[in-house]
């Protein structure tokens, strides 16, 4: 189905289960403990072997000589597998880092080695025997030091965004000069990881040249077309089944080294081998956040119009990796007449940076949004009337071009209204409880909606049960719910008469999970396959299909009605399409718009912050789900106080590598840090995005959330930190 064309009345608008609180279909199995997780596949592979992944030692050099024979001699060892035995094996387009294979060593913990042994134990004690000698190389680790190198490269986090090295609209530095009040401020922000609960896990097992993978991955047809690339297979001999995903957030859109060295090492073994990737090997072997350095210039008259805006941001990768594109929400959140935005990378050694939870917007609005509650504070201006004041409907760098909704100004309003910001007193330092300083700050949200092909399999039974299937994935974010819920009010049935079935490569391929694109182009491609399959009941009855009613469990045509189950017939009937969205996304700008609010407490004694209040009024077309929604939102709530107050791989500058890589020492907040999350959603449907209406939340609820704390600390103590995560040492 092409849509491309602003969407008319359909069978979604009824909202009889689209649109409700639906509590998740796979609830019980997830608190229960039952829903099976790729390394927990006892059913499907048995007697596997277990496999342990030896990391590098050095973060550059080039690998002298590998000793196995203690280790194969070692009780249980079924096989080893070294980085040695093959050439790197090539990378999927969107990856830099070799994942296994060849001498080179480019980042600290890189896989060189993998031992497979019959219990988890013996491979562990048979790991410690591999000695690895390497020749070791000087590598640059510090981005501040190699910033002075960085080179204008265009930016593509892997999820379309294709930001340009340089843009520039008007005349930036005229009009900069010019301005009678003005900011020019650098922010940091630092490496980071998705330290998901489930790590990368894979079971894979041969049968002659097909390979199965169970394993835990966002993308899977991503998944399947790079595991061929790798392994040098055909990709119809390739299945990946990814059903349940203990959290992603973009560290496995990308096969990692588990996938690989659980496949090298069933074929070493002659039987299905599982590997889980260590916790401590997480941070350093697989992707993270790279950090970035980013300079934000605004210039604006007394009325508070903005005349000027620039950001430029400069962040590290390895060679041939791409920049993390935080300039883009700057391109297109607020008005004024000259611009410039610009990317920068600095060619290093540390390991992978790549895609995390909303690349891009999620550490460019941690400056942008901080530039501008200073900027508003230099003008005498309410920080949110400073927003409202420059809002734009149009995309500022090509104003012909009109944002599909954008209603960032009335969640503004809306958030002003329910926080109680008129409570806030302007000037910090001013409201203290005992020994708390307190402060409130706000941002805008904003992250953009992508629009991707999506597909599935949509089947009626003789029982009347409605059966989907797609590779769609659910990453704890309530993919399943959805789906059925789609499925549901499409063919008017009760959601307890829908089969979801997920994350399995022999599905059609979807959008998969990623970049919030997830629920909106997921839904609308069962939306578009249960038309077809509306169209076939319809059919087979001899209806006029645009007559023919869905509801309880019936079709309708006229005075007659036939139960869906006696439509379909003893064989059934099947349809299958996709969504695909011809140059709509370029006609239309597509986002997501927010506002965030925050009261924070610091201690005037320890500059522990701890937060009071949190507030997000998003506006992200129609709300598939306002349960699931909300879930997703105050998770990226959480998590944007964690990039606020804690979250920083820490680099080791002399040898490259993050040092705290397990969750002892990378601190993410929880839910029972916050005692009050709330979240708001406004009352839209977007005739742009999709036949579902509907946009993403999952990162919009991120995005924004780590400046609206930090002009939150600042409101409460007159500390202005640039430099995040704000730790409390830096309020002393
Ligand atoms: Mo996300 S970084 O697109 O999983």
């Amino acid at each position: 189905m092409r849509f491309d064309t602003p969407a008319t009345s359909n069978p979604i608008d009824q909202l009889k289960v689209i649109g409700k609180p639906t509590d998740r279909i796979d609830g019980p199995l997830k608190t229960t403990g039952t829903a099976p997780y790729a390394y927990e596949r006892h059913d499907v592979a048995p007697n596997p072997a277990y496999g342990f992944v030896i990391g590098a030692g050095v973060a550059k050099g080039r690998i002298t000589r590998i000793e196995v024979s203690a280790a194969r001699a070692a009780p249980g060892v079924v096989a080893v597998v070294t980085t040695l035995e093959s050439a790197p094996l090539p990378n999927g387009p969107m990856n830099t880092a070799t994942l296994f294979g060849g001498a080179e060593i480019q980042h600290y913990h890189q896989a060189v080695a993998l031992v497979v042994a019959e219990t988890f134990e013996q491979a562990r004690a048979a790991a410690a025997l591999v000695r690895v000698d390497y020749a070791r190389q000087p590598g640059r680790f510090d981005l501040a030091a190699e910033a002075r190198n960085a080179k204008p490269v265009p930016g593509d986090s892997g999820e379309g965004s294709g930001a340009p090295p340089e843009d520039r609209f008007g005349d930036f530095e005229g009009a900069f000069a010019a301005a009678p009040v003005k900011l020019d401020e650098t922010y940091t922000t630092p490496d980071e990881s998705h330290a998901a609960m489930e790590p990368h896990a894979t079971i894979a097992a041969w049968e002659g040249d097909r390979l199965t993978v169970w394993t835990s991955n966002q993308m899977i047809a991503w998944g399947k077309r790079d595991l061929a690339k790798a392994l040098s297979m055909k990709p119809e001999n390739i299945r990946l089944d990814s059903p349940y995903v203990g959290g992603g957030f973009g560290g496995k859109l990308f096969l990692r080294s588990d996938v690989v060295l659980a496949a090298l090492g069933a074929r070493a073994a002659r039987r299905p081998v599982k590997v889980a990737l260590t916790r401590p090997l997480i941070a350093n072997n697989t992707t993270h956040r790279p950090a970035t350095i980013q300079r934000v210039r605004l210039g604006a008259g007394r009325d508070g119009r903005i005349t000027a805006i620039a950001h430029e941001s400069t962040s590290g990768n390895l060679k041939d990796g791409k920049p993390e594109t935080a300039v883009q929400q700057t391109k297109l959140l607020y008005a004024g007449a000259n611009r410039l935005t610009a990317l920068r990378l600095a060619e290093m050694d540390l390991p992978e940076g790549n895609a995390m939870r909303a690349p891009g917007e999620a550490p460019g609005l941690m400056a942008l949004e901080v530039a501008i509650d200073e900027m508003a504070e230099r003008l005498g201006l309410d920080p949110v009337e400073f927003r409202i004041i420059n809002d734009t409907q149009v995309d500022p760098e090509h104003p012909e071009r009109h944002f599909s909704q954008r209603q960032l100004v009335e969640c503004l309003r809306r958030g002003v209204e329910r926080f109680g910001w008129t409570n806030r007193d302007p000037r910090p330092g001013q409201r203290r409880a005992g020994r708390w300083l307190l402060g409130m700050g706000v941002a805008a949200g904003f992250r953009n909606n992508l629009l991707t092909k999506s597909g599935a399999r949509v089947r009626l039974d003789s029982g009347g049960v409605v059966t989907v299937e797609t590779d769609m994935t659910d990453i704890g974010t309530g993919s399943y719910t959805i789906i059925a819920q789609t499925a549901a009010e499409m063919m008017g049935v009760p959601i307890g008469k829908v089969v979801v079935k997920l994350g399995d490569s022999d599905f059609p391929a979807s959008a998969g999970s990623g970049g919030q694109w997830g629920a909106n182009n997921s839904t609308a491609g069962v939306f578009a396959a249960c038309v077809k399959l509306r169209e076939a009941v319809a059919q087979r009855l001899g209806f006029n299909s645009a007559e023919a009613e869905f509801a309880n469990g019936q079709v309708r045509s006229g005075n007659r009605a036939v139960p869906l189950g006696e439509a379909a017939g003893p064989g059934g009937l099947v349809a299958e399409d996709a969504i695909e969205y011809g140059d709509l996304a370029k006609r239309y700008q597509q986002s997501t718009f927010a506002g965030h609010f925050v009261e924070v407490a610091v201690d005037v004694f320890t500059g522990e912050t701890r937060i009071q209040r949190m507030l997000a009024v998003c506006a992200a077309g129609r709300i598939l789900n306002p349960k699931s929604a909300r879930s997703q939102v105050i998770g990226a709530m959480t998590m944007g106080v964690g990039a606020a107050l804690s979250e920083a791989l820490e680099v080791d500058k002399r040898h490259g590598f993050f040092v705290n890589h397990d969750l002892a020492g990378y601190e993410v907040p929880v839910h029972a840090d916050i005692p009050h999350q709330e979240v708001l959603f406004l009352d839209e449907v977007d005739p742009l995005s999709s036949p579902m209406k509907a946009k993403g939340v999952g990162e919009l609820g991120l995005c924004g959330v780590g400046a609206a704390v930090a002009n939150a600390i600042y409101n409460a103590t007159g500390i202005r930190v640039r430099d995040y995560p704000i730790t409390l040492d830096k309020l002393i």
